[in-house]
């Protein structure tokens, strides 16, 4: 256990390993978690711990997650999660999760655990970026980013449609388009080895996606990296619908959208993502493979209630489509990112 005079008294703060950590810790870091998500987004059920704890203990084959956990006593008040990314795009950027419990607040908790992780990520230059998301719900978040000197790098709409009041007769009218020369593939879960070039070139689409001031560049998929997430969305219990549209004369895969659930909590469907290959653009694809997607919800998820995104606030072309179908702005998150130069600055000056 680290003992420094930038940690606040009464506090313990202390890297862990959650991959392999005690059930005792891991109930406590699931409760935290659960009190945190109340905060964010008390409408949703909890999400099953079982779901959680599979997220805690399941490792990535194509990046390292490290965590640092703040304690009161047998209580975890606070935990910060940094990623390295290994997946050959985008290496450059860190991201981290950061959480001090609301009853713990302003007692310089947050910044300890920042500190903490910052002074460990190694000066080596293959490092530039520390990135982070806030809520607007909670406000604390962004007034800490803001305290950081991070800058906003992109600014996202989290919208939602109650399938209960969507408009049925547009949503038919949408599926009902059929493009000449393209037909659908429907996937549940895993990507058969025959559809996974089709699907890695309508996934590569996604990279047409607005990134206003992030400083990303564009994703690389491959079928490894696609197997990997395939791997830990199966351990947390999550199903993915997949719809992927293709090129009758060549097999290209020309767009995608999927979505992704977990049939324990079946009330909330999270939109992943939709994109079409400009070279198939003009066709109505999009709209065809969103419509489809919500007439197969309607018809085989009657627990559904809602269906949630999140677009960037600049993207037009989605989110007309997604006003049209309904979806209304729930609340907005913000990317924030800093140099990692700054970051660890910032660490030093408190003394870690
Ligand atoms: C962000 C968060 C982790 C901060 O935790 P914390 O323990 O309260 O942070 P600290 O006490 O170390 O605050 C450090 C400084 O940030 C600023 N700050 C933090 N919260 C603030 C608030 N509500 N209003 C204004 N400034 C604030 C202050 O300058 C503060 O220093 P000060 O108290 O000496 O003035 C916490 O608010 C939280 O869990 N928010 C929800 C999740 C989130 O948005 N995470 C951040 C991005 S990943």
């Amino acid at each position: 256990m680290t003992t420094n005079t930038a940690i606040p008294a009464g506090y313990a703060i202390e890297q862990v390993d959650l991959h392999e950590a005690d059930d005792r810790l891991i109930d406590r870091v699931v409760a935290f978690w659960h009190a945190m998500d109340a905060e964010a987004v008390p409408e949703d059920p909890p999400m099953p711990a079982e779901g959680l704890v599979a997220r805690l203990r399941t490792r990535s084959q194509f990046g390292d997650r490290t965590d640092w956990i703040a304690s009161s006593g047998d209580e975890v008040v606070g935990r910060i999660a940094v990623f390295e990314n290994k997946s050959g795009s985008n290496e450059h950027i860190r991201e981290v999760m950061l959480h001090v419990h609301p009853e713990h607040r302003r007692r310089g908790i947050g910044s300890a655990l920042f500190s903490s992780a910052m002074a460990a990520i190694p000066d080596d230059g293959k490092t530039k970026l520390v990135a982070g998301w806030t809520t607007n719900r909670v406000p604390a978040g962004m007034a800490f980013a803001e305290r950081l000197v991070a800058k906003k790098g992109m600014h996202m709409r989290v919208s939602q449609v109650y399938l209960r009041a969507i408009d049925r007769a547009l949503i038919r009218e949408w599926a009902n388009v059929q493009p000449a020369g393209y037909h659908l593939e429907f996937v549940e879960n895993d990507i058969p080895d025959a559809l996974m070039p089709a699907m890695l070139q309508a996934f590569t689409a996604i990279n047409r996606m607005p990134r206003e001031d992030l400083e990303m560049e564009d994703w690389k998929f491959t079928a490894e990296t696609i197997r990997d997430w395939e791997r830990q969305r199966t351990a947390r219990g999550q199903v993915q619908w997949m719809l992927l549209a293709i090129e009758d004369a060549t097999g290209a895969g020309a767009g995608f959208t999927n979505v992704v659930f977990d049939p324990r909590i079946e009330a909330v469907v999270h939109q992943g993502g939709t994109a079409v290959d400009p070279a198939h653009q003009g066709r109505d694809i999009g709209k065809w493979l969103k419509a489809t997607m919500v007439e197969r919800i309607l018809a085989d998820l009657p627990k559904a209630r809602f269906i949630r995104t999140d677009n960037a606030g600049t993207n037009a072309p989605m989110l007309a489509i997604n006003d049209r179908m309904g979806f209304r702005e729930a609340w907005w998150m913000d990317i924030w990112q800093m140099p990692l130069a700054d970051a660890k600055a910032y660490a030093e000056a408190r003394g870690l």
